[in-house]
């Protein structure tokens, strides 16, 4: 049984303020049996890593670099945010790909410097509308999951959290039904499986896209959906706290 998994990826929102009272509400509440974790912008980090000590509740970085270290202004590295006190970092956010024109292999970098530092990588996932339309979801979530799966080999997965995020589905109130979501699952854990029986079953496989409180239930119920990234949902904590139960 695969122990469920919610993030909140807080995209470039908040204050420090908001940092430590946001992370104070969901530390202090209680949360079933699900693992939760919390991706603030860069400067809050500290903030948070320290609100949340001693608790459940895991800290990980939006991006990192796919360089160890040396001269890349404006990057921040995995063995940085490993160093603030961070035990995660998202890889290849849409944001990422399409705003910064991150390629496969890039994010295929990514996620091996994340694991060279001994922190999960949160992998994403996801199509355009435009692709969608075309009938190409398949072919596209495929070559993204492939890349990694060159790149660090599928026993990898072991501490990777794949996260099928549609791009059109991201802040726009427009949810993938479950039935769409969990078809995509199906597949993305079917490659994993065809890898290694093993990483196919215990694979953590989230969906992120428009999830709120009124449909997380749902979503999460699908066989292969086992949490969700949450990005609007989670800047308010009565609505991340909804989530996780829904998924607890
Ligand atoms: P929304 O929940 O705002 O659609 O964002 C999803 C997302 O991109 C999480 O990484």
């Amino acid at each position: 049984m695969r122990r469920k998994w919610v993030g909140g990826n807080w995209k470039m929102h908040g204050s420090r303020q908001m940092a430590s009272r946001m992370t104070g509400a969901i530390v202090d509440a209680e949360i079933g049996d699900v693992e939760v974790a919390l991706f603030p912008p860069f400067p809050y980090l500290r903030e948070v890593c320290a609100a949340s000590a001693g608790s459940k509740i895991a800290v990980g970085g939006q991006d990192a670099s796919e360089h160890e270290s040396g001269a890349y202004t404006g990057e921040v590295s995995a063995a940085m945010l490993k160093d603030v006190g961070c035990r995660l970092a998202l890889a290849g956010h849409s944001e990422r790909r399409q705003y910064h024109h991150e390629s496969d292999d890039e994010v295929a970098a990514k996620v091996a410097q994340i694991l060279a530092n001994d922190l999960t990588a949160v992998l994403c996932v996801g199509e355009t509308l435009r692709e969608r339309e075309d009938g190409r979801t398949a072919e596209v979530v495929s070559r993204q999951l492939r890349a990694v799966i060159d790149r660090c080999g599928i026993t990898a997965f072991g501490r990777i959290v794949l996260a099928y995020e549609p791009v059109w589905a991201i802040g726009t109130g427009r949810t993938a039904s479950p039935g769409q979501a969990q078809e995509v699952h199906a597949l993305l854990r079917s490659h994993l499986g065809a890898g290694d029986a093993r990483i196919g079953g215990s694979t953590r496989i989230v969906y992120g896209g428009s999830v709120k409180p009124g449909n997380a239930a749902e979503l999460f119920a699908q066989p292969d959906i086992d949490g969700g990234l949450i990005g609007g949902a989670c800047l308010e904590s009565a609505d991340f706290l909804a989530i996780c139960a829904a998924a607890g």
